[in-house]
């Protein structure tokens, strides 16, 4: 064979293995193995939302860190052991939450499909249920990840912090193999929950050392967050990271961002930063619900897609918390 033949398949055995580990994750891999997957899952999470609103929050907020991380492999739920450093105890979990609900999940599929469901799938799947149960899109979950053995707290860097500029928080997307268009989508994730005064006050009084607040920061909405959180005080109280429609998922977050209303620094600068690509795409979501609701299930499709573990990488954990 000429050299060019050999590049050239190199260049399509490259292509191949690359494009196969997204490939092989489809909506049917449980159709014949755990066909309730599903309705097991529905049936957890329901209960779980009457005693905490919230839980959609935590647990789609809990598949993004996870998936940021090593790709979507439930590398987060893993707790300290003797050789595992987790992941949830670095700095950047930022109180990541809901960890019982998906052990419960756990519980009750082992009951019916032993051995069978991933607890990456789950957290997907258990996303997708709880954003369709409170308002938002419904799309077909992509399934057949398998769990990681191992967690990497050093990798915890790449999730994206609330004071980062644009062009940081564009950077740490990239990296994961995800646009402007799928960064300006997911964050409309912030159309519920909750974040703690500790993640925002500094835009509050003295932004950057000015003396001043932030500029991006609408007044009346700047006087309600100094009730909520006053300087040098409880930096854990909560507040809504859509002051409109606070547990609702709709395309508000991007109204909001709009009028200046954006909680978080990472959240107003989607729109407020000057020149920024992102700003069309804030205002197109704000224009239209269904375009928004489309968009965040392709983006919620893609970052589920990244890196999953798949064939015989990895094992399907018993208990979430802990590698077999
Ligand atoms: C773009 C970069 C992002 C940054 C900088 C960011 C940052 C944050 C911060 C600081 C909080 C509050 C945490 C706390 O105070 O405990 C938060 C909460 C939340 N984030 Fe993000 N986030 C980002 C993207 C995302 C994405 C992509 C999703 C999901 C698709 C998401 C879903 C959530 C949800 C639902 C909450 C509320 C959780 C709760 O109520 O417990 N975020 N985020
Ligand atoms: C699925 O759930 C339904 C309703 O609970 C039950 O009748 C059926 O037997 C279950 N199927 C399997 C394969 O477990
Ligand atoms: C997050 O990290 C902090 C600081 O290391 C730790 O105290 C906390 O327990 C962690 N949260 C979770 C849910 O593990
Ligand atoms: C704001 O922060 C800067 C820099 O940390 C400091 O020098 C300045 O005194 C602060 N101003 C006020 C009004 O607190």
């Amino acid at each position: 064979m000429s050299t060019f033949s050999y590049v050239a398949a190199a260049i399509v055995l490259f292509t191949l293995v690359l494009g196969n580990s997204n490939a092989q994750l489809s909506s049917t891999f449980y159709d014949t193995t755990c066909p309730n997957v599903s309705r097991v899952v529905r049936n957890v999470v329901e209960k779980a939302q009457q005693n905490d609103i919230r839980i959609g929050a935590k647990l789609i907020r809990v598949h993004f860190h996870d998936c940021f991380v090593n790709g979507c492999d439930a590398s987060l739920l893993l707790d300290d052991a003797d050789d595992i450093d987790s992941e949830k105890n670095a700095v950047p979990n930022l109180s990541t939450a809901g960890y019982p609900v998906i052990d419960d999940i756990k519980t009750a599929l082992e009951n019916v499909c032993p051995g069978v469901v991933s607890c990456a799938d789950i957290v997907a799947l258990a996303s997708q249920i709880l954003v369709s149960e409170n308002g938002g899109p419904t799309w077909e979950v992509q399934l057949g990840r398998r769990d990681s053995r191992t967690a990497n707290r050093a990798g915890t860097t790449a999730i994206p912090s609330p004071l980062e500029t644009l062009a940081q928080i564009t950077k740490k997307f990239t990296d994961a193999g995800l646009d402007s268009t799928d960064l300006v989508a997911l964050s409309g994730a912030h159309t519920f929950g909750r974040a703690q005064c500790s993640t925002f006050v500094h835009r509050l009084y003295n932004f950057s050392g000015t003396g001043n607040p932030d500029p991006s920061l609408d007044t009346t909405y700047l006087e309600t967050l100094r009730k909520t959180c006053p300087e040098g005080g409880n930096g854990g109280t909560l507040a809504n990271l859509d002051p409109s429609t606070p547990n609702g998922f709709d395309n508000n977050y991007f109204t909001n961002l709009q009028n200046k209303q954006g909680l978080l620094q990472t959240d107003q600068e989607l729109f407020s930063t000057s020149g920024a690509d992102t700003i069309s795409i804030v205002d197109r979501f704000a224009n239209s619900q269904s375009d928004f609701f489309d968009t965040f299930a392709k983006s919620m499709i893609n970052m589920g897609n990244i890196k999953p573990l798949t064939g015989s990488d990895g094992e399907i954990r018993s208990d979430c918390k802990r590698v077999n």
